[in-house]
């Protein structure tokens, strides 16, 4: 059975327009990235996690805070933490922020965050996974969605029990990444629980881990009945594989790769200021450059240089035609005089999911 991945579906009463979604990564997923996943085909983005702690103690270690453009939309910002009354009241700001559907991480499976009792601790507590949904449910009208691991343990099937469990709670979506916790990224999602997770429930679930193509994404959607497929590691530097996923290429150009990267270092410094931007995108060279497309030490060389302009003229000398490009792009995205900023909410240093 093949799936048109052009089918919208519904998230609450969000309409989404493709069942392709971007997944929330914490350190990668800033406002370039969920950008870039809209113009390649995702119907849905989410931003990484952000703390509700940050409401209670503003001396939060963070990343920076979220904004969020017109062009980001449907847009998902996820949530996490373990107190009902600050994820209420986190909810609250997502909603007048603008986003259209607040998500809860019920999956980070990093220390520093379930030892707080958030993330994938509470598959561990159902009840209070239960009351977190139930508070955030009626603080505001927005679809409330949760993302999830299979379990706390290797082999675990929480997700089973608890899933319904956070629908009958007030969630409008669950996102499943069928790996335990203890299991970090290693090993493979079993997607048949994800097959057993749509069968037990009616809202829509949405199948994340390990699609990487096409063929993949088809085979998810086709043998789980999920509503859209998630997309994370594989989009790292890599907006093409949903382009492929799609029913496109996966084949950039050079200049199509400069001119991509180009954009998301200025957008990106724009967001964190050059300071911060400067270390956070290091990895984002490697992830770009590589796949064969460029020589291993070209990507050394700019990791070595100090500062954002010389990354940009070395990128333009290597590939002179990608300003064509990025002209071409910048005419494309909107002027970002209209964003919102979450100045509440800060980007936590501590990521996973
Ligand atoms: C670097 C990194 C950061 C992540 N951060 C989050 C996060 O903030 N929230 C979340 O729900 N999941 C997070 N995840 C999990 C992903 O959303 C996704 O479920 C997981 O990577 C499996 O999908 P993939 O195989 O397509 O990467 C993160 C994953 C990675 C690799």
């Amino acid at each position: 059975m093949n799936i048109d991945l052009h089918d919208t579906w519904y998230l609450g009463d969000v309409e989404i327009p493709t069942r392709l979604v971007l997944a929330p990564m914490a350190g990668v997923s800033v406002q370039a990235f969920r950008r870039q996943g809209r113009r390649y085909g995702a119907g849905l983005v989410c931003s990484e996690m952000v703390s509700v702690a940050g409401i209670q103690h503003r001396n939060e270690r963070t990343l920076g805070y979220l904004r969020v453009g017109s062009d980001e939309h449907p847009l998902a910002i996820q949530i996490f933490g373990s107190d009902p009354v600050a994820m209420a009241e986190a909810a609250r700001m997502v909603e007048a922020a603008g986003a259209d559907v607040v998500d809860m991480n019920f999956g980070c499976p990093v220390k520093k965050v379930t030892k707080t009792g958030a993330g994938a601790s509470l598959l561990d507590d159902p009840d209070h996974a239960c009351r977190l949904v139930e508070a955030v449910a009626t603080a505001v009208s927005l679809p409330v969605s949760v993302k999830m691991r299979r379990g706390v343990a290797n082999g675990s099937r929480t997700c089973l029990e608890v899933g319904p469990r956070l629908v009958a709670a007030g969630a409008a979506s669950l996102t499943l990444h069928p790996r335990s916790a203890k299991q970090m990224y290693t090993g493979t999602a079993d997607h048949s629980l994800t097959a057993e997770l749509v069968s037990l429930v009616d809202v829509p679930v949405i199948a994340s881990g390990d699609v990487t193509s096409r063929a993949k994404a088809q085979s998810v959607l086709a043998t789980t009945g999920a509503a859209a497929v998630m997309v994370g590691r594989a989009a790292q530097g890599n907006p093409w594989v949903l382009r492929e996923i799609m029913g496109g290429s996966d084949d950039p150009s050079r200049e199509e790769v400069v001119a991509e990267l180009i954009l998301f270092i200025r957008e990106t410094v724009r967001e964190l200021g050059e300071h911060r931007a400067n270390g956070f995108l290091k990895k984002f060279y490697g992830w770009y450059l590589g796949r064969g497309r460029f020589p291993r030490p070209f990507k050394q060389e700019l990791v070595m240089l100090s500062t954002i302009d010389e990354v940009e003229m070395r990128l333009f000398a290597a590939a002179p035609g990608a300003r064509f490009v990025l002209e071409r792009l910048l005419r494309e995205v909107p002027d970002p005089a209209d964003e919102v900023l979450l100045d509440s909410l800060p980007i936590s240093i501590y990521g996973g999911g």
